[in-house]
């Protein structure tokens, strides 16, 4: 237990609070699922007395989930002690985590109540928490703007009463590592029971310090961390579950310390985070983001070519990813570009005698990224009719509404000839590309459908991006218009052409497992 770190996760409360729209009860219990797959130690399943929801979603996890304990918030209340306790009812290893705010700007302001006044509400409240449960968490909310020998009284009382964690938050991402390791060093120096709790950490990152402040704090004896997937939570969020548990891993040199969590479940447990919560990832997220194992300069690729871990510090097998990822740019150096190209089945003849780095160049110049198609193309093709589009969208026109049944016609010229067809569908865009796919004839399935505004207000220009799986392969294809339909019908257009070239060529792409991302 001494090395062992505990991960408590609070996505589920203290990340939940921080949507636009609450979760259902079931949509909570799918993320209680992989939590508990991911194998965190504590899962904070909600505040039950703040809604029926809650409380709803708390009770059901507690019956539902095993493995982690079951974690349900509660003010130094009696009411909301009592609503906590018995939605963790049905749980095996039920926690009542009860907290007070103590610095000055809290009990004066927001509590109106006197330092004495604090400290008989923690002893009466722990009691009470600890009759309704054997585990029971105490948290001095704002504890990092809390006087320091107020905060050591606090937590002296929290213990005797019968806590046993007792939690420092930095409710309002204030402090930083240094200020934040003398903290955790007087609490460890001056309470005397201080030995009878497991010391937690639960940090906000409104100054970018969550994971650095809690990885602190676990170098000065903490040995509970709180902390959310992909950071999520009030304001600027809280400490990142995945850049803690790979911090403690890639750097066991240093921390001497290991957690339960299995990491090859983290990148699934931060997909559906973001797909249930409505919240993406910016790219460059550490861990998570989908620039975090991607190469794009020349001199980096080539490192990595040569020996992985020139550029990489963790594997990205290790967070549950297939393999990093290469991306071709005018950056890309010819060694990449030739490693790319032998990938895809060509010899080092045939790429010899393709001058193949300066058409290359000349491409990315154009198009930025350079996909497998691209390099396929360039070197299939003899001359630039070989590079043109076969399908070209000459109309398009779709009906929706409240009451109407969305449906689209499109006319598409090939070969100097047009063909028109018509289809329903599911929404507008659904009914665009079965009018195309009735035309063009090709089986595609769309895994993933992107949409993003490129530029603002009511004229905004849309982004669309489109990942469709066919026989040939998986493609990517891109449209921008003021017209989210038309954007998503010409990112479908650039699909179909590539397929169709694809065909020409007589070659099919290396498909990718459907996991992987
Ligand atoms: O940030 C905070 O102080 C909290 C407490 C309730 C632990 O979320
Ligand atoms: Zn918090």
């Amino acid at each position: 237990m001494k090395n062992k770190i505990l991960i408590f996760d609070t996505t589920l409360r203290d990340g939940e609070q921080a949507l636009i729209a609450s979760l259902s009860v079931d949509q909570k219990l799918r993320i209680a699922r992989q939590l508990a797959r991911l194998n965190v130690d504590i899962i904070e399943a909600g505040f039950p007395v703040s809604s029926p929801g809650d409380f709803e979603s708390v009770s059901t996890i507690a019956r539902e989930i095993e493995g982690p304990i079951i974690c349900g918030l509660a003010r130094a209340i009696e009411k909301d002690i009592l609503t906590c306790a018995k939605a963790l009812k049905g749980a095996k290893r039920p926690r009542i985590h009860t907290f007070i705010g103590t610095s000055a700007i809290h009990t004066e302001k927001k509590l109106r109540k006197s330092e004495e006044d604090i400290i008989e509400m923690v002893k009466t409240h722990v009691r009470l928490a600890r009759r309704n449960c054997d585990d029971v968490e105490f948290s001095a909310e704002d504890a990092g703007r809390t006087g320091v020998d107020f905060l050591c009284r606090i937590v002296e009382q929290a213990i005797e009463a019968g806590a046993s964690t007792i939690n420092i938050p930095d409710t309002v991402g204030y402090t930083t590592p240094e200020h934040f390791a003398g903290i955790i060093d007087q609490l460890f120096n001056r309470v005397p029971n201080i030995d009878k709790a497991v010391l937690s950490v639960h940090c906000h990152n409104d100054l970018g310090m969550a994971t650095a402040n809690s990885l602190t704090a676990v170098s000065h004896g903490v040995r509970q961390i709180e902390c959310t997937v992909n950071g999520i939570g009030e304001r600027a969020g809280n400490a990142a579950l995945e850049e803690i548990v790979m911090a403690l891993k890639v750097r066991q040199d240093l921390f001497h310390v290991q957690t339960d969590v299995n990491t090859k479940e983290i990148m699934r447990t931060s997909k559906l985070i973001r797909e249930i919560c409505n919240m993406p990832v910016q790219p460059n997220k550490a861990i998570v983001g989908s620039n975090a194992f991607s190469h794009s300069s020349g001199i980096h690729q080539d490192g990595v070519l040569k020996a992985k871990k020139t550029y990489e510090i963790m594997t990205p097998q290790s967070v549950g990813l297939k393999e990093n990822r290469m991306n071709l740019t005018g950056r890309s150096g010819s060694h990449m570009v030739r490693s790319r190209l032998l990938d895809l089945g060509y010899s080092e003849k045939e790429i010899e005698n393709s001058q193949f780095y300066d058409k290359f160049k000349e491409l990315a110049d154009k198009k930025g990224r350079v996909y497998d198609d691209d390099l396929i193309a360039l070197m299939e093709s003899k001359s630039s009719d070989d590079l043109k589009d076969v399908f070209t969208l000459e109309y398009l026109n779709v009906a929706s509404g409240k009451s109407t049944v969305p449906t689209a016609t499109a006319r598409i010229l090939v070969d100097g000839k047009l063909f028109q067809e018509a289809a329903c569908g599911d929404g507008a865009v659904d009914a665009a590309t079965k009018a195309i796919d009735r035309i063009v004839g090709y089986k595609l399935t769309i895994e993933k459908y992107h949409l993003e505004a490129v530029t603002e207000g009511r004229e905004a220009q849309g982004r669309v991006s489109i990942v469709a799986r066919s026989a040939e392969g998986v493609f990517t294809g891109n449209g921008t218009s003021t017209d989210i339909v038309e954007a998503s019908a010409i990112a479908y257009m650039d699909i179909v052409n590539k397929i169709a070239r694809m065909k020409k060529f007589n070659r099919k792409l290396p498909v990718p497992p459907r996991e992987s991302l």
